[in-house]
């Protein structure tokens, strides 16, 4: 009898002990909501990262094009980072990048330092220019056109623009007399488009502009092809290599203002994961040029058909980002954000495994 009463007393004060625990920290969880509403409610832009630590970024091997100058954060969900190609300041930097074409020698890489590989060119054009063995195993992070790169640093976004411009369709339409356009530089690539086009061209007029072909009378490539997007009916926007998201300014610029061609693409095997849907024509939704040239007869002869693509495609605007701007801001993210120490990767594997494919649509 005695001993079970000192044992209700036992159960009590512990019953009683856990409410009061239970008490306090809701107690506590309370008042720490209301710090943080209050903060969030007085948040001033200057104090958001007071109390965190500021990041350096350094561009230690840079392309010619690039001015650091010009990288801002205070529109980047992180504004603590600031962008350097001061190679003084490499013992405090806390992300060091690489551009491929640019670097030489390595430095020393500082225990905890983020090495990042910078790259808008196919693995094939990446690779000529990679001399020093010493870096393969050093970075831990990539800034590329892929998207599974932990900084994705496209050619250019491809957005809905909300304003679209008005135009007579019908006008465009009858304007245009000819049929595919084609400006290109080099004329022999490890894609082999250049086969591919020489294929095509049995079946469907292709008229070659650039150095490979006719001169274009204008002072820009972009300007040269809204020239000729008055009379022709589709632009070859053929990459020169076919890796998964490979896809360059030869298709994002037909995005462009008045640039009224229907895009025919052929490079990343992927291009619906970058590309807005009835906006162009992939060649690798056709078995050969042969039956492409075929559906480019189709749509380009059906007026109804072929303006529900430009109109489809005007609904949407390139933006160029040429010095990195949004992967300045996605690398500040990530060094606030990051929680483990980064692991380096096997650069060689990364670049090639499962990325590239050779040519399957030549007859030969
Ligand atoms: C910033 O402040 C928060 C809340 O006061 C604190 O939890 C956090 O540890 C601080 N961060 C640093 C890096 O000092
Ligand atoms: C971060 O940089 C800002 C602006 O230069 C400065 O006001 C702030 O004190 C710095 N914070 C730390 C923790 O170094
Ligand atoms: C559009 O252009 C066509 C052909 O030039 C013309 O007949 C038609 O009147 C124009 N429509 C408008 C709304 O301007
Ligand atoms: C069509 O061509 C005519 C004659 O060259 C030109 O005046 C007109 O502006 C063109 N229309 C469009 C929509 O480019
Ligand atoms: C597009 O072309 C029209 C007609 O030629 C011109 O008025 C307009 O300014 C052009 N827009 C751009 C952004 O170039
Ligand atoms: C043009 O395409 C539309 C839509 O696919 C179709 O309804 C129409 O019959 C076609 N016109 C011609 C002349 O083939
Ligand atoms: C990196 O990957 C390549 C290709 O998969 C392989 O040949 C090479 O041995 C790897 N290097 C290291 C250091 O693991």
């Amino acid at each position: 009898m005695h001993f079970s009463r000192s044992a209700k007393n036992v159960c009590i004060g512990v019953v009683v002990f856990l409410i009061s625990i239970w008490f306090l920290w809701t107690l506590k969880r309370i008042k720490n909501f209301e710090i943080g509403d209050m903060k969030i409610a007085h948040k001033q832009p200057q104090t958001t990262w007071s109390n965190t630590s500021n990041f350096t970024i350094l561009f230690y091997a840079y392309p010619s094009y690039f001015n650091a100058k010009y990288i801002v954060f205070d529109k980047c969900k992180y504004t603590n980072c600031k962008v350097t190609t001061d190679k003084k300041v490499f013992t405090k930097s806390d992300a060091v990048i690489f551009h491929h074409n640019e670097m030489s020698t390595s430095p020393n890489k500082l225990n905890g330092q983020i090495w990042i590989f910078a790259s808008l060119e196919s693995p094939y054009n990446t690779y000529k220019t990679f001399r020093n063995d010493a870096f393969k195993m050093k970075f831990d992070w990539t800034m590329t056109y892929r998207k599974d790169s932990e900084v994705f640093a496209p050619y250019g976004f491809v957005r809905k623009q909300l304003y679209i411009p008005k135009k007579n369709y019908t006008s465009i339409f009858l304007n245009k007399t000819r049929n595919i356009a084609w400006v290109v530089s080099h004329c022999q690539t490890i894609s082999k488009r250049e086969l591919y086009v020489k294929e095509l061209s049995k079946y469907i007029d292709v008229d070659i502009y650039g150095a490979c072909g006719k001169p274009c009378s204008s002072t820009s490539a972009e300007e040269c092809k809204k020239l000729l997007s008055k009379t022709y009916k589709f632009y070859l926007s053929f990459e020169n290599s076919l890796c998964k998201d490979y896809l360059t300014e030869k298709i994002t610029t037909m995005y462009m203002h008045n640039m009224s061609f229907i895009p025919i693409v052929r490079g990343a095997p992927n291009p619906g994961d970058h590309l807005p849907q009835n906006t162009y024509i992939s060649t690798s939704d056709f078995k050969s040029p042969q039956n492409l040239a075929a559906f480019l007869k189709k749509i380009g002869t059906n007026e109804t058909r072929y303006i529900s693509y430009l109109k489809e495609k005007n609904k949407y605007l390139f933006h160029t980002d040429p010095n990195f701007q949004s992967g300045m801001c996605d690398i500040c993210y990530h060094l606030n954000v990051r929680q483990q120490k980064p692991k380096t990767k096997n650069l060689t594997k990364w670049l090639w495994e499962n990325q590239c494919q050779e040519p399957k649509d030549i007859p030969s």
